[in-house]
Protein backbone atom coordinates (compact mmCIF):
# COMPACT_ATOMS: atom_id res chain seq x y z
CA UNK A 1 0.00 0.00 0.00
CA UNK A 2 2.91 2.18 0.92
CA UNK A 3 3.40 3.16 -2.91
CA UNK A 4 -0.71 4.01 -3.51
CA UNK A 5 0.05 6.48 -0.18
CA UNK A 6 3.11 8.02 -2.16
CA UNK A 7 1.44 8.15 -5.19
CA UNK A 8 -1.94 10.16 -3.09
CA UNK A 9 0.62 12.53 -1.05
CA UNK A 10 2.41 13.03 -4.63
CA UNK A 11 -1.08 14.10 -6.23
CA UNK A 12 -1.60 16.61 -3.83
CA UNK A 13 1.71 18.34 -4.61
CA UNK A 14 4.11 16.87 -1.51
CA UNK A 15 7.08 15.93 -1.17
CA UNK A 16 7.85 12.83 -0.55
CA UNK A 17 10.29 10.02 0.33
CA UNK A 18 9.59 6.49 -0.31
CA UNK A 19 11.41 4.51 1.62
CA UNK A 20 11.86 0.29 1.23
CA UNK A 21 14.88 -1.97 2.29
CA UNK A 22 14.77 -3.88 -1.19
CA UNK A 23 15.59 -1.67 -4.44
CA UNK A 24 13.37 -4.22 -6.08
CA UNK A 25 10.26 -3.25 -4.20
CA UNK A 26 11.27 0.22 -4.58
CA UNK A 27 11.80 0.41 -8.03
CA UNK A 28 8.71 -1.80 -8.45
CA UNK A 29 6.36 0.66 -6.62
CA UNK A 30 7.80 3.53 -8.69
CA UNK A 31 6.73 1.53 -12.27
CA UNK A 32 3.29 1.21 -10.43
CA UNK A 33 2.59 4.57 -9.54
CA UNK A 34 3.55 4.98 -13.76
CA UNK A 35 1.42 2.63 -14.47
CA UNK A 36 -1.78 3.98 -12.66
CA UNK A 37 -1.37 7.62 -13.65
CA UNK A 38 -0.69 6.87 -17.37
CA UNK A 39 -3.73 4.61 -17.00
CA UNK A 40 -5.76 7.71 -15.75
CA UNK A 41 -4.11 9.87 -18.89
CA UNK A 42 -4.99 7.08 -21.44
CA UNK A 43 -8.78 7.65 -19.85
CA UNK A 44 -8.26 11.42 -20.30
CA UNK A 45 -8.86 11.60 -16.63
CA UNK A 46 -5.39 13.07 -15.72
CA UNK A 47 -3.63 15.74 -17.90
CA UNK A 48 -0.48 14.50 -20.31
CA UNK A 49 2.29 15.61 -18.29
CA UNK A 50 0.81 14.71 -14.86
CA UNK A 51 3.18 11.03 -14.10
CA UNK A 52 5.91 13.41 -14.41
CA UNK A 53 4.79 15.72 -12.32
CA UNK A 54 3.78 13.32 -9.23
CA UNK A 55 7.13 11.22 -9.83
CA UNK A 56 9.46 14.40 -9.78
CA UNK A 57 7.72 14.75 -5.96
CA UNK A 58 8.57 11.05 -4.78
CA UNK A 59 12.40 10.26 -3.97
CA UNK A 60 12.81 6.57 -3.26
CA UNK A 61 15.48 6.14 -0.39
CA UNK A 62 16.82 3.16 0.98
CA UNK A 63 18.05 4.48 4.18
CA UNK A 64 15.63 5.94 7.10
CA UNK A 65 18.19 8.66 7.95
CA UNK A 66 17.11 10.77 5.13
CA UNK A 67 13.93 11.16 6.76
CA UNK A 68 14.99 13.58 9.42
CA UNK A 69 13.68 16.38 8.46
CA UNK A 70 10.33 15.25 7.26
CA UNK A 71 7.22 16.46 9.49
CA UNK A 72 4.83 13.35 8.94
CA UNK A 73 5.80 9.70 8.32
CA UNK A 74 3.09 7.11 7.16
CA UNK A 75 4.66 3.65 8.23
CA UNK A 76 3.21 0.94 6.01
CA UNK A 77 4.95 -2.40 6.44
CA UNK A 78 3.86 -5.63 6.99
CA UNK A 79 1.32 -6.88 9.82
CA UNK A 80 4.18 -7.68 11.43
CA UNK A 81 3.86 -6.30 15.40
CA UNK A 82 7.67 -6.54 15.88
CA UNK A 83 9.01 -5.55 12.29
CA UNK A 84 6.99 -2.61 12.84
CA UNK A 85 7.82 -1.84 16.81
CA UNK A 86 11.90 -1.52 15.92
CA UNK A 87 11.20 0.33 12.75
CA UNK A 88 9.20 2.31 14.92
CA UNK A 89 11.92 2.58 17.65
CA UNK A 90 14.42 3.71 14.70
CA UNK A 91 12.23 6.17 13.19
CA UNK A 92 11.90 7.82 16.36
CA UNK A 93 15.72 7.97 17.01
CA UNK A 94 15.93 9.59 13.21
CA UNK A 95 12.84 12.09 13.40
CA UNK A 96 13.17 15.74 15.05
CA UNK A 97 11.17 16.08 18.24
CA UNK A 98 8.02 17.61 16.18
CA UNK A 99 7.36 15.23 13.45
CA UNK A 100 4.53 12.83 13.56
CA UNK A 101 4.73 8.81 13.06
CA UNK A 102 1.56 7.66 11.74
CA UNK A 103 0.97 3.48 11.18
CA UNK A 104 -1.29 2.75 8.48
CA UNK A 105 -1.96 -0.32 10.48
CA UNK A 106 -4.62 -2.55 9.88
CA UNK A 107 -5.23 -3.67 13.21
CA UNK A 108 -2.07 -3.28 15.48
CA UNK A 109 -2.50 -1.25 18.51
CA UNK A 110 -1.30 2.66 17.86
CA UNK A 111 -1.12 2.61 21.69
CA UNK A 112 1.44 -0.79 21.71
CA UNK A 113 3.13 1.48 18.85
CA UNK A 114 3.49 4.98 21.02
CA UNK A 115 4.95 3.10 24.19
CA UNK A 116 8.28 1.86 21.90
CA UNK A 117 8.90 5.50 21.19
CA UNK A 118 9.66 8.93 23.03
CA UNK A 119 6.81 10.84 21.48
CA UNK A 120 3.75 8.96 22.28
CA UNK A 121 1.45 11.95 22.22
CA UNK A 122 2.94 11.94 18.31
CA UNK A 123 2.62 8.67 17.43
CA UNK A 124 -1.45 7.82 15.54
CA UNK A 125 -3.69 5.86 13.48
CA UNK A 126 -3.83 6.71 9.81
CA UNK A 127 -5.15 4.00 7.96
CA UNK A 128 -5.42 4.81 3.91
CA UNK A 129 -7.96 1.73 2.42
CA UNK A 130 -6.23 -0.24 -0.67
CA UNK A 131 -6.22 1.27 -3.59
CA UNK A 132 -5.74 4.19 -1.33
CA UNK A 133 -5.57 6.69 -4.66
CA UNK A 134 -9.39 5.84 -4.60
CA UNK A 135 -10.66 4.56 -1.55
CA UNK A 136 -12.78 7.59 -0.22
CA UNK A 137 -11.86 6.76 3.57
CA UNK A 138 -8.96 7.34 6.19
CA UNK A 139 -9.07 5.65 9.19
CA UNK A 140 -8.28 7.75 11.80
CA UNK A 141 -7.08 6.14 14.87
CA UNK A 142 -5.95 7.84 18.04
CA UNK A 143 -4.23 5.47 20.35
CA UNK A 144 -4.85 6.28 24.23
CA UNK A 145 -1.66 8.10 24.47
CA UNK A 146 -2.28 10.29 21.10
CA UNK A 147 -2.52 14.35 21.77
CA UNK A 148 -5.94 16.21 20.36
CA UNK A 149 -3.12 19.01 18.48
CA UNK A 150 -1.41 15.70 17.08
CA UNK A 151 -5.45 14.31 15.68
CA UNK A 152 -6.15 17.32 14.67
CA UNK A 153 -2.90 17.63 12.30
CA UNK A 154 -3.40 14.82 11.00
CA UNK A 155 -6.83 15.84 10.58
CA UNK A 156 -5.87 18.67 8.61
CA UNK A 157 -3.66 16.06 6.12
CA UNK A 158 -6.26 13.62 5.50
CA UNK A 159 -8.87 16.86 3.92
CA UNK A 160 -5.63 18.45 2.08
CA UNK A 161 -5.62 14.56 0.26
CA UNK A 162 -9.25 14.97 -0.19
CA UNK A 163 -10.12 12.01 1.38
CA UNK A 164 -13.25 11.87 4.61
CA UNK A 165 -12.73 10.95 7.69
CA UNK A 166 -13.67 7.78 10.16
CA UNK A 167 -12.23 8.25 13.91
CA UNK A 168 -11.86 5.13 15.50
CA UNK A 169 -10.70 4.36 19.46
CA UNK A 170 -7.50 2.18 19.67
CA UNK A 171 -9.37 -1.22 19.75
CA UNK A 172 -8.40 -4.74 17.76
CA UNK A 173 -9.37 -4.18 14.46
CA UNK A 174 -10.58 -0.32 14.87
CA UNK A 175 -14.10 0.44 12.77
CA UNK A 176 -13.50 -1.11 9.28
CA UNK A 177 -11.70 -4.47 10.03
CA UNK A 178 -13.45 -5.34 13.34
CA UNK A 179 -16.98 -5.81 10.59
CA UNK A 180 -15.35 -6.50 7.53
CA UNK A 181 -12.68 -9.22 8.32
CA UNK A 182 -14.93 -11.52 10.61
CA UNK A 183 -17.27 -11.35 7.22
CA UNK A 184 -14.44 -12.38 5.09
CA UNK A 185 -13.21 -15.09 7.41
CA UNK A 186 -17.31 -16.25 7.49
CA UNK A 187 -16.98 -16.70 3.46
CA UNK A 188 -13.86 -19.15 3.80
CA UNK A 189 -15.63 -20.81 6.33
CA UNK A 190 -18.59 -21.20 3.91
CA UNK A 191 -16.62 -22.83 1.31
CA UNK A 192 -14.68 -24.67 3.69
CA UNK A 193 -17.75 -26.22 4.68
CA UNK A 194 -18.59 -26.76 1.37
CA UNK A 195 -21.56 -24.28 1.47
CA UNK A 196 -21.05 -22.76 -2.59
CA UNK A 197 -18.12 -22.93 -4.52
CA UNK A 198 -15.60 -19.93 -4.44
CA UNK A 199 -17.73 -17.95 -7.52
CA UNK A 200 -20.73 -18.79 -5.79
CA UNK A 201 -19.87 -16.92 -2.56
CA UNK A 202 -18.54 -13.93 -4.47
CA UNK A 203 -21.47 -13.53 -6.90
CA UNK A 204 -24.20 -14.03 -3.68
CA UNK A 205 -22.50 -10.72 -2.03
CA UNK A 206 -21.60 -9.14 -5.39
CA UNK A 207 -24.79 -8.88 -6.50
CA UNK A 208 -27.03 -9.65 -3.65
CA UNK A 209 -25.42 -7.04 -1.79
CA UNK A 210 -24.46 -5.28 -4.12
CA UNK A 211 -20.20 -4.90 -2.56
CA UNK A 212 -17.56 -3.92 -5.67
CA UNK A 213 -16.37 -7.31 -4.81
CA UNK A 214 -17.11 -10.72 -3.39
CA UNK A 215 -15.73 -11.61 -0.35
CA UNK A 216 -12.76 -14.42 -1.44
CA UNK A 217 -12.12 -11.84 -4.68
CA UNK A 218 -11.30 -9.51 -1.55
CA UNK A 219 -9.53 -11.39 0.47
CA UNK A 220 -7.21 -12.39 -1.98
CA UNK A 221 -6.44 -8.33 -3.21
CA UNK A 222 -5.84 -7.67 0.52
CA UNK A 223 -3.66 -10.37 0.69
CA UNK A 224 -4.31 -14.00 2.75
CA UNK A 225 -1.05 -13.19 4.92
CA UNK A 226 -2.56 -9.68 6.17
CA UNK A 227 -6.21 -11.15 6.74
CA UNK A 228 -4.58 -14.00 8.36
CA UNK A 229 -2.60 -11.55 10.62
CA UNK A 230 -5.78 -9.35 11.34
CA UNK A 231 -8.02 -12.33 12.39
CA UNK A 232 -5.19 -13.40 15.02
CA UNK A 233 -5.16 -10.06 16.74
CA UNK A 234 -8.94 -9.47 16.64
CA UNK A 235 -8.77 -13.15 18.34
CA UNK A 236 -5.44 -12.33 20.76
CA UNK A 237 -7.06 -8.98 21.31
CA UNK A 238 -10.92 -9.94 22.69
CA UNK A 239 -10.23 -13.81 23.30
CA UNK A 240 -13.48 -14.50 21.88
CA UNK A 241 -13.63 -17.23 19.80
CA UNK A 242 -15.48 -15.38 17.21
CA UNK A 243 -13.06 -14.14 15.98
CA UNK A 244 -11.07 -17.76 15.44
CA UNK A 245 -9.28 -17.35 11.67
CA UNK A 246 -10.89 -20.37 9.39
CA UNK A 247 -8.29 -23.73 8.93
CA UNK A 248 -8.82 -23.31 5.24
CA UNK A 249 -7.39 -19.99 5.59
CA UNK A 250 -4.54 -20.94 7.83
CA UNK A 251 -4.12 -23.41 5.39
CA UNK A 252 -3.41 -21.41 2.46
CA UNK A 253 -1.27 -18.48 4.11
CA UNK A 254 1.27 -21.71 5.44
CA UNK A 255 1.13 -23.09 1.85
CA UNK A 256 2.24 -19.40 0.69
CA UNK A 257 -0.97 -18.86 -1.41
CA UNK A 258 -1.26 -15.03 -0.44
CA UNK A 259 -3.87 -13.71 -2.97
CA UNK A 260 -3.26 -11.64 -5.83
CA UNK A 261 0.76 -10.81 -4.79
CA UNK A 262 1.47 -14.48 -5.21
CA UNK A 263 -0.70 -15.41 -8.09
CA UNK A 264 -2.68 -17.62 -6.74
CA UNK A 265 -5.68 -17.42 -3.57
CA UNK A 266 -8.99 -18.48 -4.13
CA UNK A 267 -8.55 -17.66 -7.47
CA UNK A 268 -5.58 -17.59 -10.04
CA UNK A 269 -3.73 -14.66 -11.82
N1 LIG B 1 -4.32 2.03 -7.80
C1 LIG B 1 -4.87 3.17 -8.28
N2 LIG B 1 -6.06 3.21 -8.93
C2 LIG B 1 -6.69 2.04 -9.12
C3 LIG B 1 -6.18 0.82 -8.67
C4 LIG B 1 -4.92 0.85 -7.99
N3 LIG B 1 -4.35 -0.26 -7.52
N4 LIG B 1 -7.04 -0.17 -9.00
C5 LIG B 1 -8.07 0.42 -9.64
N5 LIG B 1 -7.86 1.74 -9.71
C6 LIG B 1 -8.76 2.74 -10.30
C7 LIG B 1 -8.94 2.52 -11.78
O1 LIG B 1 -7.95 3.20 -12.53
C8 LIG B 1 -10.33 3.13 -12.00
O2 LIG B 1 -10.23 4.53 -12.04
P1 LIG B 1 -11.33 5.41 -12.84
O3 LIG B 1 -12.67 5.13 -12.25
O4 LIG B 1 -10.86 6.81 -12.59
O5 LIG B 1 -11.22 4.98 -14.27
C9 LIG B 1 -11.07 2.78 -10.71
O6 LIG B 1 -10.05 2.52 -9.73
C10 LIG B 1 -11.94 1.57 -10.90
O7 LIG B 1 -11.10 0.52 -11.33
P2 LIG B 1 -11.48 -0.51 -12.48
O8 LIG B 1 -12.43 0.11 -13.44
O9 LIG B 1 -10.21 -1.10 -13.01
O10 LIG B 1 -12.14 -1.72 -11.69
P3 LIG B 1 -13.37 -1.75 -10.73
O11 LIG B 1 -14.44 -0.82 -11.12
O12 LIG B 1 -13.63 -3.19 -10.58
O13 LIG B 1 -12.78 -1.19 -9.33
C11 LIG B 1 -11.77 -1.44 -7.24
C12 LIG B 1 -11.65 -1.73 -8.72
C13 LIG B 1 -11.66 0.06 -6.99
C14 LIG B 1 -10.59 -2.14 -6.58
C15 LIG B 1 -13.17 -1.98 -6.75
O14 LIG B 1 -13.32 -3.32 -7.12
C16 LIG B 1 -13.35 -1.85 -5.28
O15 LIG B 1 -13.72 -0.81 -4.77
N6 LIG B 1 -13.15 -2.98 -4.54
C17 LIG B 1 -13.26 -3.00 -3.11
C18 LIG B 1 -11.99 -2.46 -2.53
C19 LIG B 1 -12.02 -2.48 -1.03
O16 LIG B 1 -12.93 -2.96 -0.39
N7 LIG B 1 -10.94 -1.93 -0.46
C20 LIG B 1 -10.77 -1.95 0.95
C21 LIG B 1 -10.03 -3.16 1.31
S1 LIG B 1 -9.84 -3.28 3.03
C22 LIG B 1 -8.52 -2.34 3.36
O17 LIG B 1 -7.86 -1.79 2.55
C23 LIG B 1 -8.21 -2.23 4.77
C24 LIG B 1 -7.41 -3.28 5.42
O18 LIG B 1 -6.77 -2.96 6.38
C25 LIG B 1 -7.43 -4.67 4.99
Amino acid sequence: MGSGIAQLFGQHDQQVLLFDVSKVQLDKATQNIQKNLEEQVGKGKLEKGTPQKVLACIRPVGDITEFKDCALVVEAVNEDQKLKFELFRQMDQVLNGDAILASNTSSISITSLAAVTRRPGKVIGMHFMNPAPVMQLVEVVRGLTTSEATFQVVAGWVEKLGKTIAVSQDYPGFIVNRILVPMLNEAIFALYEGVATAEDIDRGIQLGLRHPMGPLALADFIGLDTLLAICNVLYEGFKDPKYRPCPLLVRMVAAGHLGRKSGHGFYSY
